[in-house]
């Protein structure tokens, strides 16, 4: 039996990514930072689909000795891996002055460094014949720096470029593709910030369901890279032609007006 490695599993985009992939029938290797909520989601999955097999494991992505832990819980199973879709994230959005150090190790860890070692324990634990998959959830933040995101859009954008070098480095024996999400309503904040965005913010948002469905589609085609959402493709198009400068400015006069933080509440 091989397995789906999902981080971010009880998240509001990881929980669709496991639901979309529990109605498949593929067996599941959940990962988060709760043991609590991480038994509640197996559950869930047990009771609507009994004959699912769902292995969880504890896992903070910032630390190295929690990666190497949750591998070892693979390798003391026999744990084969047939995809990881990394969809954990940190999303932090606030002036520069006002991060300190764990704001900036946690978002770029969690964004960057895990799915990077993730991918490489993954890659040590699957076929190499074409079929293994990793999936990774990037952001359309990533297309232009942004002013007020800055560290955010900066570790998406090292992550689409890691998974858009591996895609060429394993052609043929894996797939790798990394997607794009716009506005996404996994969580009261984001719902907030969404309305704060006006049109842009509605015409830009697809709900966590259809952001899984479509991903998994791209991946399934080997798609490099993948924009979620028509209207996010032609945004995605259009500022390609903007000059960097215009664009910068028009970002930090919107983004300052509103902050996000991952630690509020922690
Ligand atoms: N929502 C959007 O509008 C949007 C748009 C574009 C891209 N994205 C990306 O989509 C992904 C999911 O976001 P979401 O909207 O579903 O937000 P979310 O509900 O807050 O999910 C974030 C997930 O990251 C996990 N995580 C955070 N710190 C972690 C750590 N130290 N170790 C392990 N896991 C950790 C959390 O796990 P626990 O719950 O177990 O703590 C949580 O499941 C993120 O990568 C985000 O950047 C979201």
């Amino acid at each position: 039996m091989k397995y789906t490695l999902l981080t971010g599993a009880c998240g509001g985009l990881g929980g669709a990514f496991a639901e979309v992939l529990a109605s498949r029938g593929e067996p599941l290797f959940l990962t988060g930072t709760s043991a609590e909520k991480l038994q509640k989601k197996r559950e869930e999955l047990a009771a609507r689909y009994p004959a699912l097999s769902v292995e969880t494991c504890v896992c903070d992505l910032r630390e190295e000795a929690s990666r190497r832990a949750l591998f070892s819980f693979c390798d003391e199973r026999d744990m084969r891996l047939a995809r990881l879709v990394y969809v954990a994230g940190v999303d932090t959005q606030m002036a520069f002055e006002k991060y300190d150090e764990a704001r900036i190790v946690t978002q770029a860890r969690v964004n960057l460094e895990g799915a990077v070692s993730l991918m490489r324990g993954m890659l040590a634990r699957c076929d190499l014949d074409g079929t293994a998959e990793i999936l990774a959830v990037g952001s359309m933040s990533a297309s232009t720096p942004m002013p007020y995101f800055a560290l955010y859009s900066a570790t998406k954008k090292g992550l689409e470029y890691q998974c858009m070098a591996l895609h060429e480095e394993f052609k043929g024996r894996a797939k790798v593709t990394c997607v794009l999400p716009g506005s996404t309503p996994t969580r009261e904040d984001i719902v907030e910030n969404i309305k704060t965005h006006g049109l842009f913010g509605r015409l830009s948002q697809k709900t966590p369901e259809q952001v899984a469905r479509a991903s998994l589609a791209a991946l399934s085609k080997n798609r490099r890279r993948a924009v979620i959402g028509f209207w996010n493709k032609c945004l995605r198009a259009a500022t390609s032609v903007v000059p960097m400068s215009v664009k910068l400015r028009f970002i930090c006069k919107k983004w300052s007006k509103t902050e996000k933080d991952f630690f509020a509440g922690k």
